[in-house]
């Protein structure tokens, strides 16, 4: 079968050749942009005259059937013609005879390309978007519960200071926040046409760019025709913030596997979201945040793929760059599936709020404040943070915490203890007290929240 650039050949593509450089096995995602793009453009060639009327009506006719019969499942799409650009043309041709051929005046397949992933990338970034919001208000709905449930907050994974729940899920929220602020500003520069920049110059044709832009839904035109054809920043810049945001994920992913061990039990998944193990019958695994920890890997993979791939390329198209495609799309469909499963499965587990407040009420996270407790005594704050770890030393030695401690025993320490240190050391006091802008006290959390909700 002849190929549509076939003229100044004399011998057959190399069979492992054609396999190996056609790109129709991945990039017939594409389709759909690639014939909208195409319906507009045959409309501009039709009102800037290049087309007439009649010829411009008969090929969007045969676009429209092409675009039924893919949406049947009835294109049989064909390496022989290699991308989905060719294999579209092809099918147009089949079905309205040599007019189709008309199609491909005035543009190229490298702003056609460009043109299809700015469409593509566009609308899968709105989708993610919505995917974000609907994440941040599982994450937001589940804090309101949880404002004045207590658990130990953690620094180096060692218990620090005693935390609202719902202050350690809105830490969340706001990761969140900032990816989709990322995402809203990449479609800034997704929403450029690159559309009539041919195959890197213009055209001699008398295209109307600004039409076709405004008929696809761009913001705007690429002002330099070589510019639109050899940039991919757009694509960059999307994996960039989906980096971001899946190392959030993970960051999270690995919080929900810890917290439902049997050593932590602060949370139990539901079933739907575990599978269990063909040997052991007592487990039930948290598979799903570890495959979310673990995607992340091929999301930065994907981005390292395409900087490489982009890095030391001459101006205009280079083949190089029909390698942006897979890891694009592959960096979406991962985002995706992640997001739709990361919503329900917050909002389907099972929070154990008595084992949280059972771990912090034993261990030592209240010790800063009986820190603080002394220098609001006049006590400098080195001192007493040299004699709080003197007592809490005392505590593990006597298997005693320090809501345990005598009022003696104390005193063995520093004079300036009073009956009232035991009402500063309650977790829900020590929470409530740390009261600055931001801090984890419940009033604060609560400002928190309304915060949060403001900005959904
Ligand atoms: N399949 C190609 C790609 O994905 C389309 C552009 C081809 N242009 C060319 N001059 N070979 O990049």
């Amino acid at each position: 079968m002849s190929k549509l650039w076939g003229g100044r050949f004399t011998k057959d593509t190399n069979k492992l050749v054609e396999k190996e450089t056609a790109s129709i096995s991945f990039d017939q995602k594409l389709a759909n942009e690639d014939i909208k793009g195409s319906l507009a453009h045959v409309n501009m060639l039709a009102t800037t005259g290049t087309l007439t009327k009649e010829e411009a009506g008969e090929i969007s006719k045969g676009l429209k059937i092409v675009q039924q019969k893919l949406e049947e499942g009835k294109l049989a799409f064909s390496i022989e013609h290699e991308d989905i650009h060719m294999n579209i043309e092809k099918f147009l041709i089949d079905e309205i005879g040599p007019l189709g051929g008309k199609l491909h005046t005035g543009r190229s397949r490298n702003d056609q390309v460009a043109t299809d992933m700015h469409l593509y990338l566009k609308k899968h970034t709105e989708d993610i978007i919505e995917l974000v919001e609907a994440t941040q208000q599982a994450v937001l709905n589940l804090s309101s519960e949880h404002v004045d449930t207590i658990l130990p907050g953690y620094t180096h994974l060692q218990r620090a200071q005693p935390i609202s729940f719902a202050h350690h899920l809105l830490t969340y929220f706001w990761m969140l926040q900032r990816d989709k602020e990322r995402l809203f500003d990449s479609l800034k520069r997704v929403s450029g046409s690159p559309l009539g920049a041919g195959a890197l110059a213009g055209t001699t044709f008398p295209i109307d760019r600004h039409q076709v832009a405004k008929e696809l839904g761009f913001d705007y035109v690429y002002p330099n025709s070589m510019d639109a054809v050899s940039d991919r920043d757009f694509i960059l810049e999307f994996m960039s913030a989906s980096s971001i945001m899946m190392m959030h994920i993970s960051r999270l992913a690995e919080e929900l596997v810890i917290w439902s061990s049997q050593e932590f039990q602060f949370i139990e998944l539901d079933d739907s979201f575990c599978t269990g193990s063909s040997i052991m019958p007592q487990k039930k695994n948290p598979d799903v945040p570890e495959l979310l920890r673990a995607k992340t890997g091929r999301v930065y993979g994907n981005l390292m793929g395409l900087l490489t791939v982009l890095k030391g390329l001459p101006l205009a198209y280079n083949k190089d760059m029909q390698e942006d495609k897979e890891g694009m799309f592959d960096t979406v469909e991962t985002l995706e599936a992640s997001l739709m499963m990361l919503a329900p499965m917050i909002e389907t587990m099972t929070v154990k709020k008595d084992n949280m407040k059972k771990a912090v009420s034993e261990d030592y996270s209240n010790a800063t404040d009986i820190a603080d407790y002394l220098v609001t005594k006049g006590v400098p704050f080195r001192q007493s943070h040299e004699i709080i770890g003197k007592i809490v030393l005392y505590g593990i030695d006597n298997g005693k915490f320090l809501l345990d401690l005598t009022m003696e025993e104390y005193k063995k320490f520093s004079d300036h203890f009073e009956e009232d240190i035991y009402s500063v050391l309650a977790p829900e006091q020590v929470v409530a007290n740390r009261h600055s802008y931001g801090g984890t006290s419940q009033q604060q959390v609560r400002e928190q929240l309304k915060l949060a909700e403001k900005m959904l």
